[in-house]
């Protein structure tokens, strides 16, 4: 038998992508290998956000291109973002590749391995399909990804996601809630709503057929079965009343939104084009706090944002302190061939990112212990996961609001317990089982 491996660079909607890849790949009757040394096929689903996602994905090829060396009869498919972005200079600059689709095309995929694999062939640019209407290879039984809307409206001056991802389109309301079934009739109790701009759902589709992010979560809550929904990115502007109303009323919505602020100065949001500035989103973060009181909050800061001088970044802080994050992801901002801000005057050096990142680091830290700590003697209601890698007189799990916790006794993988919290760190909760919810 054939075999093929997939590696998964990038997000959430890759991980989500690549299980439709290996669905793919499956159904045309490959085998999963254990690494691409071992494979026939080695697939490669690729980002582009940042430099540093293009050079460890080049590291990655650049081995693949030494197995073919040693064994021609291998083939090398490269999917994804980057690969989109590249889709003019691919096949020149990087010849060994046999076959190349961007994140709009995958089922292009199918059609090349009936064919036989053997033409070196590109398809970019055309939304074939969702990937979610694709055969899927599940990696996890009891999560599942649900792709709700596919590309990005937003012009945010330093993304390139909307130039490889393309315009946003909704998948009909139907096939969402036939596939959610499908999914928890399947095993899984907790779905992950997936989408650029998860909460500005619907807009796009025929008025016949229109329905929001706010009648989707309210919907989902009638799906027996399913203890859990989670849904990423929200857009702070699309963060409208009937939204936050939905999500507080849920049962099923967890208490944990991840809320991109990007930056706390309001010149420099303004120039990235995020629509909002920092008092709105300060003003926005409290409505959410006062419909849900528990609700853990995380976000995405860019550092270094051309023009971000000292005073601006200061208002980062500012903004981080006031709203008291559960955590961030941080980055330093990485000028994207095509985007806005790559062309703006006044980029930042690079020691001073350097030095603003190690700054805004040491607050998210504090900030995340701080509030890990605060949970010490509570119950949180974590979903298994699976045993612990270290000790296996524990088991992990996660939280409502996110959070990776570490209990005992031990409990299978899928199963709802209610976890007293006696420690923290700021990366982890750790405690013992005081009930179980559903096993
Ligand atoms: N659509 C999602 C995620 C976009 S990518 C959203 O809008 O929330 C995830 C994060 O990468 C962004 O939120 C942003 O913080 C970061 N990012 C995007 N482009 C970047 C760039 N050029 N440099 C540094 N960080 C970037
Ligand atoms: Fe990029 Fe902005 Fe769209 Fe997010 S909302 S994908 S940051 S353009
Ligand atoms: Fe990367 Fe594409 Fe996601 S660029 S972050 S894999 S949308």
């Amino acid at each position: 038998m054939r075999r093929y491996h997939v590696t998964t660079f990038g997000c959430q909607m890759n991980d989500h992508d690549s299980e439709r890849i290996r669905g793919l790949l499956e159904s045309s009757g490959l085998g999963e290998a254990s690494s691409p040394a071992d494979a026939d096929v080695i697939v490669f689903n690729t980002c582009t956000i940042r430099e540093k996602a293009d050079g460890r994905f080049l590291q990655h090829l650049m081995h693949a291109r030494a197995l073919k060396q040693r064994d021609p009869s291998k083939r090398i498919v490269v999917g994804g973002c980057w690969s989109e972005s590249m889709k003019d200079t691919l096949f020149e600059e990087h010849p060994f590749v046999d076959f190349a689709f961007g994140p709009g095309s995958i089922s292009r995929l199918g059609d090349y391995l009936q064919a036989g694999g053997t033409l070196p062939e590109g398809h970019f640019s055309t939304f074939d399909e969702f990937a979610g209407d694709l055969p899927a290879n599940r990696e996890r039984p009891h999560q599942g990804w649900l792709q709700i809307s596919q590309g990005c409206n937003s012009v945010c001056s330093y993304c390139i996601v909307p130039s490889v991802r393309g315009r946003e389109q909704s998948r009909p309301w139907q096939v969402l809630i036939d596939e959610a079934e499908r999914l928890v009739a399947d095993g899984v109790c907790e779905l992950t709503l997936l989408g650029q701009n998860v909460n500005s759902y619907g807009r796009d589709l025929p008025v016949s057929d229109r329905r929001s992010f706010a009648e989707l979560i309210t919907r989902l809550d009638a799906i027996e079965r399913l203890a859990r929904v989670r849904y990423t990115s929200p857009h702070p502007k699309d963060m409208r009343g009937d939204v936050i109303e939905a999500l507080a009323a849920s049962r099923t919505a967890c208490a944990h939104m991840h809320l991109p602020l990007q930056s706390g100065s309001s010149t420099v949001l303004k120039r990235m084009r995020r629509t909002y500035d920092a008092a709105r989103y300060l003003a926005l973060v409290e409505r959410i706090r006062a419909a849900m009181p528990r609700i853990a909050l995380t976000t995405d800061i860019i550092v270094g944002f051309p023009g971000e001088t000292d005073a601006d970044f200061a208002d980062t802080l500012a903004v981080y302190e006031a709203v008291g994050y559960d955590h961030a992801f941080t980055f330093i901002y990485s000028p994207r061939r095509g985007t806005e801000a790559a062309t703006m005057a006044e980029q930042v050096p690079d020691d001073v990112k350097h030095a603003r990142l190690e700054a805004l680091v040491a607050v998210v830290q504090r900030h995340a212990r701080e509030r890990n700590a605060a949970l010490v003697g509570s119950h949180q209601q974590v979903l298994v996961e699976g045993p612990s890698r270290t000790d296996p007189s524990t088991a992990r799990g996660r939280s409502d609001g996110n959070k990776t916790v570490i209990f005992s006794p031990p409990r299978p993988a899928g199963s709802l317990v209610d976890v007293v919290i006696e420690s923290a760190t700021s990366q982890t909760l750790r405690g013992t089982v005081a009930a179980t919810i559903l096993a």
